[in-house]
């Protein structure tokens, strides 16, 4: 049996919407601004009310290491315009067909299916041009570009949105799920944490520790995915509570049930605080809250 989760206490909590309120007025700025209807639709993507998770780790391994939120800002931004595009596509009727999000209606439902289509890919062009408009050295910004494209693409979220849908038509097994889960969600959380790295300069050993913590982290966000689409309400989620069974979808709590998928999160949550105490004692703060916020979270 695993030790109990602490509660989320740390200092990172008085940072944190200060971060989520930066970034958001960030992903503002980088927006077009006019009424045209395509820009309006772009903007009530971006800006719904989101979590904002992932941003939120990059800044946190930016501050273990010392980095500038400054700088920090653009690969803040960009990976989260990035996973907002797997968002708009991910909502679509080709895929899982809900027509809630972030607690308003989809981007297909307001608007129509190519808007929400061209939406998605205008967002993910989007999530490079901010990353290239950093003030830093171009070589920081072409490693950038490289792990937002390998995390988004068919080795990272797109390959685990293809084993998704496959999971509608057969079930998966558990390796299966965990490559999928890896895949669609785990690649996209790592990949802010390698930006932040890369734009430290983090030896090859605390890069790995980073890999290893934003693995499990990825995973245990999925997992903890999985359990509340059966356990949560609507309203708080903000977005359909049964999307999964409705979809016939497999997931860690059709194959292992809530309790199995319970202890596997936990694991997981063990798994990152253990990997980035070895990058300090005590691990960074930041990192910590995080990964104890992702392994409780209610929405
Ligand atoms: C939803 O991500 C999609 C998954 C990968 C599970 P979030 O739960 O981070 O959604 P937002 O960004 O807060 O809306
Ligand atoms: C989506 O997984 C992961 C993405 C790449 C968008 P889900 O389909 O479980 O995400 P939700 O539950 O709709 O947010
Ligand atoms: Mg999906
Ligand atoms: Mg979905
Ligand atoms: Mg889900």
């Amino acid at each position: 049996m695993p030790p109990s989760i602490p509660s989320a206490s740390s200092e990172f909590v008085d940072r944190i919407e200060a971060y989520r309120s930066r970034v958001e007025d960030f992903i503002a700025r980088q927006l077009p601004g006019t009424e045209a209807p395509f820009h309006q639709a772009l903007r009530y993507a971006a800006l719904g009310e989101g979590k904002r998770v992932r941003p939120l780790l990059t800044y946190a391994t930016g501050e273990a290491l010392g980095i500038k939120s400054d700088i920090l800002d653009y690969p803040a931004a960009a990976l989260e315009i990035m996973h907002t595009y797997s968002l708009v596509h991910d909502d679509l009727p080709a895929m899982d067909d809900d027509n809630l999000r972030r607690g308003r209606p989809t981007v297909h439902v307001v608007w129509d299916e190519a808007t929400a289509i061209l939406v998605g890919d205008a967002l993910q062009t989007l999530a490079f041009e901010v990353l290239t408009r950093a003030p830093v050295d171009p070589l920081i910004i072409r490693d950038w570009i490289s792990i937002l494209a390998v995390g988004a693409g068919q080795g990272g979220m797109v390959g685990g949105q293809i084993l998704d849908m496959a999971g509608e038509q057969r079930t998966l097994n558990e390796q299966e799920l965990r490559q999928m889960h890896d895949g669609k969600t785990g690649k996209l959380i790592s990949a802010g944490i390698l930006m932040a790295a890369r734009a430290g300069n983090a030896s090859e050993s605390v890069t790995a520790c980073l890999a290893e913590y934003g693995k499990h982290i990825g995973l245990a966000f999925q997992i903890r995915d999985d359990i509340l689409d059966v356990t949560q309400s609507t309203d708080m989620l903000g977005k359909p509570q049964g999307s999964d069974a409705g979809n016939r979808k497999s997931t860690f709590v059709t194959l292992l049930g809530l309790d199995e998928s319970t202890q596997q999160l936990k694991a997981h949550y063990q798994s990152a605080i253990q990997s980035i105490g070895r990058i300090s004692q005590p691990a960074p703060d930041g990192l910590v809250y995080l990964a104890s916020h992702i392994v409780q979270r209610n929405k």
